[in-house]
Formats: C-alpha cells, sequence, structure tokens
C-alpha cells in the first residue's frame, strides 16, 4: 500500500517536472523568437530610413558647398514648399533659417566676442552678455559717451577721422546698447507704435546687434538720422564703409532675410576681408553667414 502511494507521488513528480521543464523551453524559444523578430524588426527599420535618406539625399544638391546634411529634412521640406527656388536657394534659405517664422525657436549665438556673431531674429545673446574690451569712441566722433569694441573702435575713429578730411561729420549716435537698455527701448516702441511695428525697426532684447558692441548708428550733425540716406555722408559710406570693415547691415533689399526694414544709418562692423565680400557680392551678413561662414 506504502509503496503504491509512493510510486503515485513519484509519478505525479514526474509529471509536474515535466510541465515546468517544457513551459520553461516554450518559453525560452519565445525569447529567442522574440529576440529575433525585434532585431530583424530594427535591421528592416534601419534598412528603410536608410533608402529614405538616400532618396532625400537624391532630391537635393548635395554637392553645393553650404549643404548641411543636418538640415535636410527642412531642405525637402522647404523645397516642396518652393518649387520655383533652385536648390542654391533653398539650402541657403534653410541655412538662414527662413524656412521658419521669426523668433521661432530662437538659438543662443555662435562665435561671441568675434567680429563673426550673427545676432538677429533666429540667435540672441543672453541678459548677461557683455562684450569684451568695450572702449569709448573719440569724443570727435561721437555724440557723448558711446561704445564698441576695441577693434570696432578703433576702425569708426578712423573711418570718420578720413570722411572729416573730406569735410563730412559720420558721428556715432549710438553704438554698444545693454539688454535692459534694450528692454527700455523696445518696450517705449511697443507702446507708441504697437508690436508688430516695433519688430519691423527694432530688436527685441537680446536679439539686437547693438549689446554686440560691433554695431553704430551715424549721423551728419546737420540731419535727423532718419534722413541719412540722402545726405553726402552716406554717398561717401557707400563708397569707403567697407575700407574700414563696415557694411550697411540693414539694406533696402535684403528685408526679408535681416527682418528690419531698411536702416541707411546702422553700420556693422565685419573686418575689412568680409565686408569687401559682402558689399562686391551685394549680399546680407545673413547670406554671407549661410554660405560662407564655416
Ligand atoms: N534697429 C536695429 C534693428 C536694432 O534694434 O538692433
Ligand atoms: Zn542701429
Amino acid at each position: 500500500m506504502k509503496t503504491k502511494k509512493l510510486k503515485k507521488k513519484n509519478f505525479t513528480l514526474f509529471i509536474i517536472s515535466l510541465i515546468v521543464i517544457s513551459i520553461g523551453i516554450f518559453n525560452g524559444i519565445n525569447l529567442v523568437n522574440n529576440k529575433s523578430n525585434k532585431e530583424s524588426k530594427q535591421v528592416i527599420n534601419k534598412t528603410s530610413s536608410k533608402k529614405k535618406k538616400l532618396e532625400k539625399l537624391n532630391n537635393i544638391n548635395k554637392k553645393i558647398s553650404y549643404f548641411n546634411e543636418e538640415y535636410l529634412d527642412r531642405y525637402i521640406a522647404y523645397k516642396e514648399k518652393n518649387k520655383d527656388l533652385n536648390d542654391k536657394q533653398i539650402i541657403k534659405n534653410v541655412n538662414m533659417n527662413l524656412d521658419k517664422k521669426f523668433y521661432e525657436n530662437p538659438k543662443e549665438a555662435i562665435n561671441q566676442n568675434t567680429e563673426l556673431v550673427l545676432v538677429n531674429k533666429y540667435n540672441y545673446l543672453k541678459e548677461d552678455f557683455i562684450p569684451e574690451n568695450l572702449q569709448s569712441i573719440n569724443s570727435n566722433y561721437a555724440l557723448g559717451n558711446m561704445k564698441l569694441v576695441s577693434y570696432a573702435k578703433e576702425a569708426f575713429e578712423k573711418l570718420s577721422h578720413a570722411a572729416k578730411q573730406e569735410k563730412l561729420n559720420i558721428i556715432a549716435m549710438s553704438t554698444y546698447r545693454s539688454y535692459n537698455y534694450q528692454v527700455n527701448l523696445y518696450n517705449r516702441y511697443v507702446e507708441n507704435d504697437g508690436k508688430e511695428a516695433a519688430d519691423t525697426y527694432s530688436g527685441r532684447p537680446g536679439h539686437s546687434e547693438h549689446q554686440t558692441g560691433l554695431a553704430v548708428d551715424v549721423y551728419n550733425i546737420k540731419e535727423t538720422y532718419t534722413n541719412f540716406e540722402n545726405t553726402k555722408e552716406f554717398t561717401w559710406m557707400q563708397e569707403h564703409a567697407h575700407e574700414y570693415g563696415f557694411i550697411l547691415r540693414f539694406p533696402k533689399d535684403k528685408v526679408n532675410e535681416t527682418g528690419y526694414q531698411y536702416e541707411s544709418w546702422h553700420y556693422r562692423y565685419v573686418g575689412k576681408e568680409i565686408a569687401k565680400y559682402i558689399k562686391d557680392n551685394k549680399i546680407s551678413f545673413e547670406e554671407y553667414c549661410a554660405t560662407v561662414k564655416k
């Protein structure tokens, strides 16, 4: 009787072990299957995204020197919406961020404290950014205490001195402006004219080139600065500003790129070589940065 009971117990144990082992094997197989399924899915995904990327790459001329693979999706999307533009224009415009709205997802400006810094509606300086080596312009060439970064200050004094030799007055009337100064200025403009209008002629705080210490608004003493375009001094600036490293920063025909109305009085120091290139090629600083600067 006892041995019969023992046999039954052993048999039950045997069956249970069998079941446990079978479940184990089954799960093991499933695990391996799942893993290899996952892996093959990943391989398929990888191949199809590679294929998609290749298709996109074939859709745009990647040999253009300023093509940036990081922006590939944006080039393709922009091209789809702007069928009349050629690949050079597509790449240049996207490099300038023109596929985005002004002030949409702006980035902190690169090349800070160099003459290459680009500050505009897409690139900003932080509230606490103060340029290194600010110096006051000689009072013969400035309306009050006007500061620029040392090398821009020296270049401006040379420019103004050269103009003076021809009996022309090119006087700095607004130069470095701190973030907080721009806060007050911009708010005042918004109060007077509304935000939409203010944005056409004034940088929002952090987005004004004046915070770089490389920008200067000029006038000729006799005329208000908004009339600078109609002065002999303006004609002189058109011919000579680049010889001292300055460019007209917001030209009449570049409003869509700069985001600002024409300002005949606002000049930006970029150095002689770049200033000459920009003048010779009739491009804006935005276009220069999008096509030449590395
Ligand atoms: N007036 C120029 C655009 C500025 O505010 O920086
Ligand atoms: Zn200005």
